[in-house]
């Protein structure tokens, strides 16, 4: 294994659903993190997959261009390609994966296929202040959520994964009850949850705790998103603080079990440092409790920045980096695959 290649420039490309991404990295530093997002997609009231490859295909080549010049990197310095093969939309996939095999091998230069949860997950390494192995990982997105034991580079244990919906779904979903969702509904409508939250209280109306009390490390979603809804029909019009009062009791279900669930994993499995990633870790009464509790039970805590847990190639750059340290290279024959689970 290589120690570090302070040096080597890579350039990550991540298309893995509707915003085109491209990272250009020196090293560990990120010299450039592009995220273009598929605003026209939004008409649409969601992501259509057919409409989410084409705006790739369209954004692909401006975006490297653009990651390429904020980096002050030509093209011929790029020494390793890093690029998401799964999981995602297929289309989304074969662009980007496409692509970036295209440019690996006219440079004649080594690429690694990433896998995006893993990515997610080593996005910890993107920050200055970051863990060693082994570590708790928490990846809470729109499309997952799972508890990990990372014990080394590849070598990870699924504690307890949701049995439903993905954290950010429910938070997405929520917000299309209640009506709170922008205009153009991007399918990214979470964050308004924790806008209305600050101004509600999360004591106010006891919804479950799915699965809070399991002695597993499993999550569920689904339930407690149906409670929202019934709760959110038994009257026709909320005043705005009623609904700030119901997003607040909604995200501290949310919050709750979640920070339960991480901290016992880190307790049970003797570990001291514990990783918040993926879109969710974006939510500030998750990142505030998280902080409060785990420096009571004396966890260290690591967050990436906010640009760094929403999708972005950065990630994909660290991972393919630290793969690229351990000797790691992937075939120009690998072939995107949508349903890439973390292990197996
Ligand atoms: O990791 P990500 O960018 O994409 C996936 O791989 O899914 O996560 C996006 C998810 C969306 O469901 C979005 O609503 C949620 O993260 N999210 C939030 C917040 N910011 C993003 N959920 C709650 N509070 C937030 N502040
Ligand atoms: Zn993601």
């Amino acid at each position: 294994m290589r120690k570090n290649s302070p040096d080597l420039i890579t350039l990550a490309v991540e298309t893995s659903c509707d915003d085109t991404s491209v990272s250009v990295m020196r090293g560990r530093n990120v010299l450039s993190n592009v995220v273009s997002s598929q605003v026209d997609v939004l008409k649409f009231g969601g992501i259509v997959p057919e409409l989410a490859s084409r705006a790739h295909q369209a954004n692909i080549v401006p975006v490297v261009e653009d990651a390429l010049e904020q980096a002050g990197i030509k093209l011929r310095d790029v020494r390793l390609i890093g690029v998401t093969y799964g999981p995602g939309l297929i289309g989304s996939l074969l662009v980007g994966l496409n692509f970036a095999k295209g440019l690996a091998y006219s440079l004649g230069i080594p690429f690694i296929g990433v896998n995006h949860i893993e990515a997610h997950m080593l996005a910890a390494f993107l920050e200055e202040r970051h863990p060693d192995f082994p570590f708790i990982s928490l990846i809470v997105s729109g499309g997952h959520t799972l508890l990990v034991h990372a014990e080394a580079l590849g070598r990870y244990r699924i504690l307890g994964e949701t049995q439903d919906d993905a954290a950010g779904e429910c938070f997405d979903k929520v917000a299309r009850f209640l009506n709170i969702a922008p205009d153009n509904d991007s399918g990214m409508s979470g964050p308004m949850v924790d806008v209305r939250s600050r101004l509600g209280d999360p004591g106010k109306i006891k919804f479950p705790r799915p699965l809070g009390n399991s002695d597993n490390f499993n999550f569920s979603f689904s339930g407690l998103k149906t409670s929202v809804l019934n709760y959110s029909k038994k009257q026709e019009k909320w005043s705005e603080q009623e609904i700030h009062d119901i997003c607040a009791s909604f995200q501290e279900a949310v919050v709750d079990v979640l920070v339960s669930k991480s901290l016992r994993a880190c307790r049970e499995h003797g570990v001291g440092s514990l990783v918040l990633s993926g879109g969710v870790a974006a939510n500030s009464r998750l990142r505030d409790i998280l902080r409060e509790q785990s420096q009571k039970s004396d966890v260290q805590l690591f967050i990436p920045a906010k640009s760094y847990c929403t999708d972005n190639a950065a990630m994909i750059g660290m991972t393919a980096y630290l793969k690229h340290l351990n000797g790691e290279i992937s075939s120009l024959a690998l072939a995107p695959n949508p349903s890439l689970r973390l292990i197996g």
